[in-house]
């Protein structure tokens, strides 16, 4: 049989009083890498779940491999051959790499059935976890990995199947460049294989890199599809949003401030012997820069007096500080905002209002009594101010899409008044429109005298935002560029350690 592997057609969603998807047709033929792309709340994560078979659709029809369905339950989804990696990972914690990855298939001892066959199993994810270029081993805890980390593991986890569609629904939002390439060639391979790919992602260079055939989802409907060379950034944003944006990044207004924070030969507990000296100042952009496990989050939690250093200390406003919890960082005004939100203190049965002023309850409660009325105009200020997508701030935030729950994470620490700013990942899975919203904000705050410490993967984002880059390699900072001295290739270099002679790049002094 040659015809399409997937075919849905006139396939709606419905929500009370959302419409999240209205009559879309998809079809996917084997081999073929389909790009799926929209805005955040657009229906991508929904038209998935219906192929996974998470979720029923209201109407339509869905035919996988010739056959017709009315809806996948989970487990018919999976006996068709369809994988799912999910934007919001779901993975144990309190189980080993291999493990998740074989969860409910693990390979068993021949001679006692009823115990896993640990070793056979490890070595089953070996090569799996070697075809991503991961670093960490399949009998690893999965707690001791970072988010990339798991992403990386979900991926195995799908390639571990035989499928003959994988969905992947943002899998690099938090590789950084050189994962995501293992993960595209990856992709890739399994196309000359005859495996079919969906491919979600608001990179959109890397869906012109990968893709064969992309389709648009806007509110709901399908407004596009692209093919080959017609799969460019620009007609991608037009039939995403209906209309031109272009990216401006605006440079800094004024040179930067005083030092707020000093770090002087701080040494992580994950690095011990990698001391780091790094200031940050009022009213400029600072990019964190490195690959996975450089050690780039281990210093913004420093920072943020989640970790303690094992050596050096730290000056905060002119003078040597202790930072033993996040309640000192608070104090001097330092805020991290985490690249996880399922982990940072969103509350997914919580509204989404209630969510954008949590973190300063004092201020919108009297006499233990919450001040709806307040938090609502704030949460309303917000919603403006960020393009938060949603019908009433008073539903749950577990009912927003994924970008848009990022969005609410953003705004909750923006309504307090920061000093300096701590951005780990802060653009993980927002669309366009909203990014460039996201960096005029960070601008405007800079340019209000704020410090900010972005930490970023996307290589755009680092280049366009940052007045100066810091380049991490293996717990050191292997070089500081600025905005002149910018590139792809300079902070690549410098990430994988290999810049060792300054004169190379145009190397700033630390
Ligand atoms: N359980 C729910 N109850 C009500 N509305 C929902 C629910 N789940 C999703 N929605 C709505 O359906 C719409 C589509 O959401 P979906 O998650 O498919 O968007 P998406 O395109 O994946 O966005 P993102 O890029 O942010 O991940 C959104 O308006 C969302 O708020
Ligand atoms: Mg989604």
């Amino acid at each position: 049989m040659t015809g399409p592997f997937i075919e849905i057609a006139d396939v709606s969603k419905e929500y009370p009083g959302v419409v999240a998807l209205e009559g879309v047709a998809l079809t996917v033929a084997p081999g073929e890498v389909v790009g799926l792309i929209g805005e955040n709340g657009a229906g991508k994560s929904t038209l998935m779940k219906i192929l996974g078979g998470v979720l029923a659709p209201t109407s339509g029809s869905i035919i996988v491999d010739g056959i017709s369905h009315d809806r996948l339950t989970v487990k018919s989804s999976m006996a068709a051959g369809i994988a799912f990696v999910h934007q919001e990972l779901n993975l144990f914690d309190n189980l080993s790499v291999a493990a998740n990855i074989f969860i409910g298939r693990e390979p068993r001892q021949r001679r006692a059935r009823w115990l896993v066959a640990e070793k056979r199993m490890n070595a089953m994810a070996t090569p799996l976890l070697q075809q991503l270029g991961a670093e960490f081993a399949a009998d690893a805890p999965l707690s001791a990995l970072s988010l990339a980390e798991r992403q990386l593991v979900e991926i195995a986890k799908a390639l571990s199947v035989d499928a003959r569609l994988i969905i992947m629904d943002e899998p690099t939002s938090s590789l950084t460049m050189t994962e995501t390439a293992r993960l595209l060639d990856t992709i890739r391979r399994l196309r000359s294989r005859g495996v079919s790919v969906i491919f979600i992602s608001h990179r959109l260079a890397e869906v012109q890199d990968v893709a064969d055939r992309v389709v648009v989802l806007r509110d709901g409907q399908r407004t596009g599809e692209l093919r080959g060379a017609d799969i460019l950034p620009d007609s991608m944003i037009r039939h995403m949003v209906g209309r031109d944006i272009k990216v401006r990044h605006r440079p800094a207004s004024q040179p930067p401030g005083d030092s707020l924070v000093e770090f002087r030969a701080i040494c992580t507990p994950q690095w011990p012997a990698s001391p780091v000296d790094l200031t940050i100042r009022a009213g400029e952009i600072t990019g964190l820069a490195g690959l996975i496990g450089a050690g780039r989050t281990e210093l913004a939690q420093v920072m943020f007096g989640l970790e303690q250093p094992v050596g050096g200390e730290i000056v905060v406003d002119g003078e040597v500080r202790r930072l033993r919890s996040p309640r000192d960082a608070i104090a001097h005004g330092i805020y991290l905002i985490p690249e996880d939100r399922k982990r940072s203190g969103l509350v997914l049965d919580f509204s989404i209002a209630g969510n954008v002023t949590m973190a300063d309850l004092g201020r919108y409660s009297r006499f233990g009594l919450c001040n709806r009325q307040a938090e609502t105009l704030a949460a309303q200020k917000q919603k403006r101010a960020l393009d938060i997508r949603c019908h009433d701030l008073a539903a749950p935030a577990g009912s927003l899409s994924g970008g848009n729950q990022q969005k609410v994470v953003l705004a909750k620490w923006l309504s307090m008044a920061p000093r300096l700013l701590i951005f780990d990942e802060p653009t993980r899975g927002i669309d366009v429109g909203a990014k460039s919203e996201i960096y005029q904000l960070m601008r405007d705050l800079s340019d209000r005298g704020v410090g900010i410490l972005m930490i970023s993967s996307d290589m755009e984002e680092v280049i366009g935002v940052s007045d100066r880059v810091v380049v991490m390699h293996e717990g050191r900072i292997a070089g500081e560029l600025g905005r002149e001295a910018l590139s792809e290739a300079a902070i690549m270099s410098l990430a994988v350690g290999r810049a060792r002679h300054p004169s190379q790049f145009e190397l700033m002094e630390t």
